[in-house]
Formats: C-alpha cells, structure tokens, sequence
C-alpha cells in the first residue's frame, strides 16, 4: 500500500470549477493500492474555504473520516483577487451558471481550527522518512510553507508528483497550477526532492466522455454516484467552452501513474519556473541535463532533474479509474 497525502483545490458541484481534484480523491480513496491518509486544501480551482468545503461533503457522503486540513488561502506574492474574479465568476459571465442548475447547494461546514496544512504535511512526511508520497494538485503554496517550514522534508517524501506546468502547447503560456503561484512552484521545483510532474502537454492528452460516465454510473455506488453527478455539468460547460468531446481530468493522472507505471512514459529534465514579472510570469521551460546549446548569458543552474511525464494512455488510465470506481463499496 503506498502512503499518501493529497493536497488539493477541489470544485466538485462547484459551478465552473473543475472537477478533477474529486476524480483525483475519489481514485485514491477506491485504489486498494493506495492509503490516502491526509487531504490538505490550497486555494486555486477554488477559494480555500470552498475547497475545504467540497472535500468534507464529498467525505460525509461516502462515510468516510480521513483528516482534511486547509492551507492557504492566499499565494506566496501573486495577488489573489484577480485569479479569483477570473476563475469564480468566468462562468456567470459567460452565461453558463444554469449548467449547475440540478445541482444542490454545498452545505456550510463549521471549521474554527488554524490553517495548517504545511505543519500537517511536514510533520507526515518527517516522522516516516521515505514512507509518504505527496500528490499536489493545486497551487504549490501550502507545499512551499511545508518546506519552509521543515528543512528534512525534500529529503524525507518519498515522491511529490505535481500537476502543473506546461511546456509546448498552443495559446497556453502557462497553467493555473504555477500561475496562482509561481513563487512557490519555484521553490518546490527546485527543492531537491523527488519530484515526478504531469504538465499541461500530458494531461490534455487526457479525456472523460458522458459515455465514460455513463459506464460509471452503472457502478452505482456512494463514489460513483457523486463522481458522476458533480461531473456531468463541468463536462457540459467543457463541450460548450473548450469544444472537446467531453473534458480533461488532468489531476487525476497524478493518482493513477501511482498505480500503474506504465500510464505515462517519463524523462529527467532540469525545469525552470519564471518569477519575472513580465509576459514569461509563471511559465516553464525543460531542458535534458548537460544538453542546451547556447547558455552564454544563462545564471548557472544548480537544481536537480526531475521526472517529467510526456506521453500518457488514455486507454491505460481510464481502465484503472472504471477499475476501481467498480468495486468500490
Ligand atoms: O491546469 C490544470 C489545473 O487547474 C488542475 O489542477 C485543475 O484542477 C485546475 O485547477
Ligand atoms: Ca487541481
């Protein structure tokens, strides 16, 4: 059984809020490979407090208690508002809100505790060196504190695997992940640690379809259903916005390549995260160690390669999702 942490941004239900951080839970929760044993929450795909909200009600509908911890609710320097006028209120203004319609509004959950994801990530990983791998799904911040805050933790988790980044794909200069923050996917990037990360390039080679669903549906159990019900209008809003044939579920592929190897080829690259303020903000770039032609004007680099994912089967990784959505009780 590997041993993880997932810290996320989860929207399931929310209107015009993606739903693979739920897909991305729901996976390690059914895996009989994988002890999910924290859910820490940064603010991204959502505010914090919305995240935190959607995890614990996905939670209490599968009867399930694992600790949900919330983080931060702001980057380390990028300024929150405008991502947030742009990623919550995106859908009103496009006319789309009604696509949630069924939908039934998410009960409030009382929460008078600290943040302190970063503490409860640190204190995880450090007291079982080499046990715990990281899955981090949102914006890198509470990631960053952690390792801040815990000189021993790049060299005590076994493995952070990362969605975020983007490399070469048209219009895309950058994805929310790195771009909510920057600062701190520089900082983990960098850290030393064993980093495995799913760009944008792969996990847009990624697809769910309302026939995928209806497959699941059939399962007909708690994970299911709330997988499904949460899922089909931001596939709807998908089709509608992005004209794909249903939509991306790219947090979810950092689960399962935990599952399965062979999901994603990978290769080592060097990847440099840009905190200019200017058009290269938050963008990325990759090279193959000892490779670059021209470093004349370069700083020298000193970070470690990491694992970057290039190339993903979509086949492979919907089956492990059905597989496990299927026995799910
Ligand atoms: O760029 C994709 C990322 O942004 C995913 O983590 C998704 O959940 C969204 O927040
Ligand atoms: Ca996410």
């Amino acid at each position: 059984m590997k041993r993880i942490v997932i810290d996320c941004d989860p929207g399931n239900g929310i209107p015009g809020a993606n739903v693979d951080d739920g897909l991305a839970l729901a996976l390690a929760l059914a895996s009989d490979s994988i002890k999910l044993e924290l859910i820490t929450i940064v603010a991204g795909n959502t505010p914090r407090d919305t995240g935190y909200r959607v995890a614990c009600q996905m939670l209490k509908e599968l009867n399930v208690t694992i600790p949900v911890v919330k983080g931060a609710a702001q980057a380390l320097l990028e300024p929150a508002e405008p991502w947030r006028e742009q990623l919550d209120n995106n859908v009103r203004k496009q006319g789309l809100l009604s696509l949630w319609d069924n939908l039934p509004a998410l009960p409030a959950v009382a929460d008078i505790s600290t943040p302190h994801a970063a503490q409860a990530i640190g204190e995880l990983v450090c007291n079982n060196p080499g046990e715990i791998t990281v899955v981090a799904i949102g914006p890198l911040t509470n990631i960053a504190h952690t390792i801040q805050l815990y000189p021993d933790f790049a060299r005590s988790v076994a493995e952070i695997v990362i969605m975020g980044g983007v490399f070469q794909l048209d219009n895309y200069l950058k994805d929310t992940n790195f771009a909510v923050d920057p600062e701190a996917a520089k900082i983990v990037i960098e850290s030393g640690a064993n980093i495995t990360l799913a760009p944008l390039d792969v996990t847009t080679q990624t697809m769910l379809t309302h026939q995928d669903l209806d497959q699941i549906q059939n399962y007909n159990n708690p994970l299911s259903n709330f997988i499904v019900r949460t899922t089909r209008p931001w596939m709807d809003y998908s089709i509608q916005t992005r004209h794909l044939p249903g939509c991306w579920i790219h947090d979810v592929l950092c689960v399962a390549q935990l599952i399965d190897r062979e999901i994603a080829t990978t290769s080592a690259y060097i990847v440099d995260v840009s905190t200019a303020q200017d058009c290269t903000r938050a963008s990325s770039r990759r090279w193959k160690e000892g490779a670059l032609r021209l470093t004349v004007g370069m700083q020298p680099v000193t970070h470690q390669p990491i694992n970057v994912m290039d190339q993903v089967n979509n086949q492979r990784l919907l089956k492990v999702i059905f597989h496990a959505l299927e026995k799910y009780h």
